[in-house]
């Protein structure tokens, strides 16, 4: 269950959210009559992929009972929630991967030093990929597949290469799809109508954490619930309480949204956050910019700026419960000065350290919104994925523009393929 305190922040700030804007928004949302109105199909992606679920979960439980190594290749959209989602759900207790293959992630730098250490550690042994490109054309995941495609066709049957490589890209066109009819891959479909960010309930999230032994009925089941929510036309709803009250900051003058996370495990969750509001909402020269931090790590280095720095930033605290059996107890002598600590969990321990920072913070100058979710597993992590996806969409048409497509991103690549020499329509 997903819940939102902005009142400390809309206090500190002199602000009343426009929630009528946020519901205008919304309900822009809701006909598709919005700017990008083509993007939304993640809106039922939870309903709509239970067509194929059935396909992902077979080609996942095969992938698991073989592989020694299972490569994940994407970049952004096509891997970011994967990765998060993975990591969000993993802890020193529960190793999602014990009974299956080792996860990687590649295709999203150009380095060659991290894919010959790819190259070197799969040496040996059973090596599966999952190439994901919507468009298929893009540059780093494409290198990382040619050299990772070579390592299987090197050393296995033409026949044994077809099981170890599956493909997810848009059906239909690009490079990627060309090549899997050819070689005769199996194939997922990344749907037309949904942007890569927004994609990770599709079978380009949905394999790879299949493969990691993840619970995807239980993540689907947690996002239709939470879409129920999110999507519902009231001034109660989560995500455009949320959405209001970060746009009213913005306007406010308040350009830097600060994600603080409490645990190592969900600094990815953090990139992928960053992703969906990055590319969602800079555009036009307007925009949150997104950042992000783990309590406490980071308070012993980006802290002193929340705390010290120049006032450009709001911070919202992501706080996930944890139910650990672990406390302190007193020790004789007391010779580490714990003991004031004594029958205190790791949880209570960190709830004074986030309401010390969040108080901290806010003597700082800077306005503190607080999002709630109950614990760290996979339903509950489902519903935090619509909650940001259905905000981030708010927050957009809030802001004027379209949250769904990413037409700066082209810029690089297009400097990038000049300086290669590309030809274009290659
Ligand atoms: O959100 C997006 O659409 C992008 O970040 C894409 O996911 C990213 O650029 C990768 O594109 P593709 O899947 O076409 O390789």
């Amino acid at each position: 269950m997903i819940r939102v305190n902005t009142k400390d922040a809309m206090k500190l700030a002199g602000l009343t959210p426009d929630i009528p804007a946020a519901l205008e928004a919304l309900a822009t949302l809701k006909a598709g009559t919005g700017r990008g109105n083509d993007f939304i199909g993640w809106r039922t992606l939870h309903d709509d992929i239970m067509e194929d679920l059935p396909r992902i979960k077979a080609c996942a439980e095969r992938i698991r009972e073989d592989a020694d190594v299972f490569v994940v290749i994407g970049v952004g959209g096509s891997y970011l929630g994967a990765r998060a989602a993975l990591e969000f759900l993993q802890s020193p207790t529960r190793n999602l991967t014990e009974k299956g293959p080792i996860v990687l992630f590649s295709g999203y730098t150009l380095s060659g030093e991290e894919m010959e250490q790819i190259l070197k550690l799969s040496e040996g042994k059973k090596l599966y990929l999952n190439v994901i490109s919507k468009s298929g054309t893009t540059l780093e995941p494409a290198l990382s597949f040619r050299f990772l495609r070579d390592v299987i066709e090197k050393t296995c049957t033409p026949e044994e290469a077809r099981k170890r490589i599956v493909c997810t890209t848009g059906i239909g066109s690009g490079v990627l799809y060309g090549l899997a009819r050819e070689k005769g891959y199996e194939c997922f479909a990344v749907p037309e109508d949904v942007g890569g960010r927004f994609s990770v309930l599709s079978a380009v999230g949905l394999l790879p954490l299949a493969v990691a032994g993840v619970d995807v009925d239980a993540l689907l089941e947690g996002c239709r619930a939470q879409a129920k929510e999110s999507l519902c036309e009231s001034a109660d709803n989560p995500s455009l309480q949320y959405a209001a009250a970060r746009q009213g900051l913005y306007d406010s003058g308040i350009k830097i949204e600060m994600l603080s996370c409490s645990r190592e495990s969900h600094r990815f969750f953090g990139e992928w956050w960053k992703q969906l509001i990055g590319e969602s909402q800079g555009k036009e020269h307007t925009g949150i910019f997104p950042n992000s931090m783990v309590l406490t790590a980071d308070l012993h280095s980006l802290g002193q700026y929340m705390q010290d720095g120049e006032r450009i930033m709001f911070e919202t605290f992501l706080r996930i419960g944890e139910d650990s059996p672990l406390r302190v107890k007193a020790i004789e002598g007391d010779l580490d000065g714990l003991n004031y600590l004594e029958g205190m969990s790791y949880a209570d321990v960190f709830a004074c350290a986030a309401e010390g920072t969040k108080a901290a913070h806010e003597a700082g100058g800077v306005p503190c919104m607080e999002i709630f979710a109950d614990k760290a597993d996979e339903e509950e992590l489902g519903r935090l994925i619509f909650f940001f996806e259905a905000a981030c969409a708010i927050s957009g048409y809030m802001q004027g523009v379209n949250p769904f497509d990413q037409p700066a991103v082209n810029e690089y690549k297009n400097r990038m393929f000049e300086l290669l020499k590309k030809q274009k329509g290659m």
